[in-house]
């Protein structure tokens, strides 16, 4: 029998990916997209199938995490085997701005569809894209035992949705893990995240079109790697016999300046020359620094990342490069062909720029 998937946020960097991985496993894929006035689905043209195909093993449905009726109709008729929740306002400064749409959709979202999947009486794995923010202010390393102390309406809407996550486990007996990850970034990483908005500039700097890039504080320090082995420690957790909670990240931390100088020292330019401070990029409570203990995930789920910081970082200039019509200095492609990760992605290009955070 073709094991079934339901993926939320499946149009978002993580879905895309899962998307992937879960197709070449052999998996249908049922994923949940919004309904907008523009197509929102370019990460994962690449995968879209013809629905008249009748071979087709990528399904898709409009839907949103507000919507419960829909969540229940479809998980329902879907009777998936695995629930991949990823669908989230995933933005930290924004859920200042956005406070109660962040609690609806981030938090009471995994409510929603964990409550769906009750209701419709299907014995699904479900996967909830818990988060290193949730630490918040508890010091380096952080691991499974680690207080959670949130320092944004994001971090507060996931510690709520987390701990939901646990009582369906414990109240009703449903399988569900979740998956405790550090950030991870890529090229399809949305544009206003830090990694994703240096990399973007300094292609964008190579080819005259910006002069100067704004950003917040360069202190903090986060546990960066590389997404597409992200999912696949997602994917792992729902094959384990028991569910249960995981910490996934690197073990190292960068801060956010030491990004900038790798990123633009690659391409041959001096940071100090092009980057400056802007105080909207700051946040009114920050995260100073994020450093995964991974002892679970690597003795359980045998999970270990291949990808370094270095390597992360070349790899996302290099594909921006590529996005201008640059040559790109290569080292990031020539790390993914030695690694054997099959990713050649050209990075996802909002071609209006989008509202910078
Ligand atoms: P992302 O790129 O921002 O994708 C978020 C996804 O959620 C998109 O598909 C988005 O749809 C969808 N979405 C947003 N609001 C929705 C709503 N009201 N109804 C239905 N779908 C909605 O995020 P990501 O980086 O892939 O992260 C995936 C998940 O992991 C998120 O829950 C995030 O909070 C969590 N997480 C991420 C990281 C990280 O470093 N990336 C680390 C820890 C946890 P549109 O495409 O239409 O906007
Ligand atoms: N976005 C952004 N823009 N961040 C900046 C900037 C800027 O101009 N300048 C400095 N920063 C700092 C932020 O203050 C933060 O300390 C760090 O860079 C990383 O910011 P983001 O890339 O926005 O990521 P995040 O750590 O806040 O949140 C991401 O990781 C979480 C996991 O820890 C998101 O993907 C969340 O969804 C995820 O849960």
């Amino acid at each position: 029998m073709t094991r079934k998937a339901f993926v939320t946020g499946i149009t978002g960097q993580d879905g895309s990916y899962l998307a992937e991985i879960l197709l070449s496993k052999g998996y249908e894929v049922h994923g949940l997209i919004r309904r907008a006035s523009t197509f929102n689905t370019c990460r994962i043209d690449h995968l879209y199938e013809d629905p008249h195909d009748p071979d087709r093993r990528l399904f898709l449905y409009h839907g949103d995490l507000t919507d419960s009726l829909q969540l229940t109709n479809l998980l329902y008729d879907v009777a998936p085997d695995e629930v991949y929740h990823l669908g989230a306002q995933s933005h930290v400064k924004v859920s200042f701005e956005m406070p109660e749409y962040t609690g609806n959709v981030t938090g009471l979202g995994a409510t929603r569809l964990l409550e769906a999947v009750k209701r419709s009486g299907i014995k699904a794995s479900f996967y909830q894209a818990s988060s290193s923010e949730m630490f918040g202010s508890s010091p380096p390393p952080q691991d499974e035992d680690t207080p959670l102390r949130p320092r944004s309406p994001y971090a507060a809407a996931k510690v709520y949705a987390f701990w939901m996550a646990v009582n369906y486990r414990e109240a009703y007996g449903l399988p569900v893990s979740n998956g405790i990850l550090f950030n991870h970034e890529s090229p399809r990483r949305g544009e206003t995240f830090v990694t994703r908005k240096i990399t973007r500039a300094i292609a964008h700097i190579v080819a005259g079109k910006q002069k100067y890039l704004y950003l917040g504080n360069l202190d903090a320090k986060r546990d960066w790697g590389y997404a597409p082995e992200y999912v696949e420690a997602m994917w792992l957790m729902l094959q384990q016999a028991q569910p249960d909670d995981y910490v996934i990240g690197t073990g190292e931390a960068h801060s956010v300046r030491e990004f900038v100088d790798e990123a633009f020292s690659y391409v041959g330019l001096d940071a100090r020359e092009h980057v400056k401070t802007d105080s909207r990029y700051f946040r009114p409570t920050e995260v100073q620094v994020l450093i995964a203990n991974t002892k679970k995930a690597r003795q359980r789920l045998g999970w270990e990342p291949k990808v370094t910081f270095g390597q992360l970082v070349r790899i996302m200039v290099d594909a921006d490069m590529e996005s201008q019509g640059l040559k790109p200095i290569g080292e990031g492609r020539a790390t993914l062909s030695r690694l054997g990760l099959n990713h050649a992605d050209r990075a996802l290009v909002n071609p209006t720029g989008g509202v910078e955070r």
